[in-house]
């Protein structure tokens, strides 16, 4: 066989180990690094939420890797043959071939993204009373799961919530406390179990099979069934590849398969596993497909484009069978590495092992002056917007929910999550970004809280406004200034 270097992390002459990239950029787009003085306004006019800055504010945009992944020469060609069509497109019909290759399944529903297979799959599942196990929610499957009177349960072990850890699969769910969740709530309370590859809001870390093949045997003990969330699959399968024994010699292409053997329905958003836009639900039961099948055309679009731009449909088919290439998935995966050890040795507060999707800091270590009544998790994002023109996206409480009495549910973790966007940026990039946050550290006693002035009901962190309990931030920017001079 020809010996090539996968995603390579190859050994300098220095010594130095430096993640390379099997890619070349042929197609840029400018982005520019504004003064810290817009950057403070930017962010008071965005109520100091990242999500409603805009671009021509933003140096690097890492809020999401979410539509955002950079796509390839194969992905925009075949945009330009797509067939367009109410219903019957071949695009469609080159899309279904790729699931069924890529991920095994046969009987497939497009929805326009992720979340919206989360509505149909919630909508018909989900009764009032129903309990769902999972290793970690997600914010717009919790709320869906919610909406149609359920409750989730999460069941992740100790290991998941150590900042610091050696464990290679802090996505693990705990199959104890799993069948013992099964037995004391019956299982025919259970509509299904829902496992999320490369578990987002604990920090992109992955499951292992092992513990993929204990909740299917746990499932099939209680006749129940198992949805994957296969929106970082991709990340996961390379994370099994590399740390879990047996699997060394597997091409990412079987490991995918495996784990989609191993799970009744398998949904994802084709905005990130497939570096597109789109999304979709897939199964090989004739019965759960029946069962889902009419949600499409009433929620989505007809079965053959589920609201998808055909487009996007040739460009997730082509992303899907990148998913099986090791250059593509592990690319986030050796940056985020690069970033996490780097930051470590800094003492800065880092999710470890590095995960798939980005770089996690822990904020109430990072600013532990700062209250999580106070949103730290938002202070950090916030306060490293201004000094580095970086957007990140807030993993903590201001991304949870309040309970019946008003008071907000903490969440377990607070982080600001810098997502790496697959083949976006480059190393000098990723060293300012390491630099900056340093500086941050150094001066993190300038750092304040925030508070809510305008809040809505759902989903709060997606267009809530915030502001500072002081005027930290314009400390923060003399302190800054008096460092750096003029320098942006
Ligand atoms: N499941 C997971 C694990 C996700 O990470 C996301 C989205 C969804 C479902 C919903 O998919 O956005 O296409 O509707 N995650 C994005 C993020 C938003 O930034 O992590 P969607």
């Amino acid at each position: 066989m020809e010996k090539t270097q996968k995603n390579a992390t190859v050994k300098f002459f220095s010594g130095k180990e430096i993640p390379l990239e099997m890619h070349k950029v042929r197609i840029v787009q400018s982005i520019k690094l504004v003064p810290i003085e817009r950057r403070l306004e930017a962010i008071r006019e965005a109520g100091y939420n990242s999500f409603l800055l805009g671009t021509k504010d933003i140096f690097l945009d890492m809020l999401t890797d979410s539509g955002t992944n950079a796509m390839s020469d194969a992905q925009l060609s075949k945009m330009f043959i797509a067939d367009d069509a109410y219903a019957g497109s071949q695009s469609y019909v080159r899309f279904e071939k790729s699931v069924s290759d890529v991920l095994g399944k046969n009987l497939i529903l497009p929805v326009h993204q992720g979340r919206a297979a989360e509505n149909i799959i919630s909508q018909i599942f989900v009764k009032k009373g129903s309990v769902v196990p999972m290793n970690y929610h997600f914010t717009t499957t919790l709320a869906h799961i919610q909406l149609n009177g359920g409750k989730v349960v999460e069941l992740y072990t100790p290991e998941a919530m150590k900042i610091k850890s050696s464990h290679p699969f802090k996505g693990n769910i705990d199959i104890k406390r799993l069948e013992e969740l099964i037995v004391s709530t019956g299982p025919e309370n259970v509509p299904f179990i829902r496992m999320e590859a490369s578990t987002n809001l604990i920090g992109g870390q992955p499951f292992s099979m092992d513990n993929l093949n204990d909740v299917r045997r746990i499932a099939d003990k209680y006749k129940i069934i198992t949805v994957l969330d296969a929106s970082l699959i991709g990340e996961n399968a390379y994370f099994i590849k590399k740390r879990e024994a047996g699997y060394e010699e597997k091409t990412i292409g079987y490991i995918l398969k495996e784990m989609c053997s191993l799970s009744d329905i398998v949904y994802f958003s084709g905005r990130k596993v497939s570096s597109s836009r789109g999304g979709a639900i897939c199964t090989n039961s004739k019965d759960l497909y029946n069962k889902m099948k009419d949600l499409v055309p009433l929620y989505e679009g007809f079965l053959t484009y589920g609201g998808i731009s055909i487009r996007e449909i040739e460009a997730m088919a082509v992303g899907l069978y990148e998913t099986m290439e090791e250059d593509v998935v592990g690319q986030s995966p050796s940056f985020i590495n690069y970033a996490v050890q780097e930051l470590d040795k800094l003492d800065i507060p880092v999710i470890m092992p590095g995960g798939a999707l980005g770089c996690h800091v822990e904020a109430q270590k990072f600013i532990p002056q700062v209250p999580q009544s106070e949103y730290p998790a938002g202070a950090l994002v916030a306060a490293f917007y201004i000094i580095s023109g970086c957007r990140g996206m807030e993993r903590g409480t201001i991304s949870s929910i309040r309970d019946e009495n008003g008071n907000d549910i903490l969440a377990d973790l607070e982080l600001m999550r810098l997502a790496f966007p697959r083949r976006v940026f480059t190393l000098s990039q990723v060293d300012y970004l390491i630099d900056r946050l340093n500086w941050l550290y150094q001066n993190r006693e300038l750092v304040g809280g925030l508070r809510f002035v305008e809040e809505p009901p759902v989903l709060r962190f997606f267009t809530g406004r915030l502001e500072p309990v002081s005027n930290w931030p314009e400390k923060l920017i003399a302190k800054f200034k008096a460092d750096f001079g003029d320098s942006l």
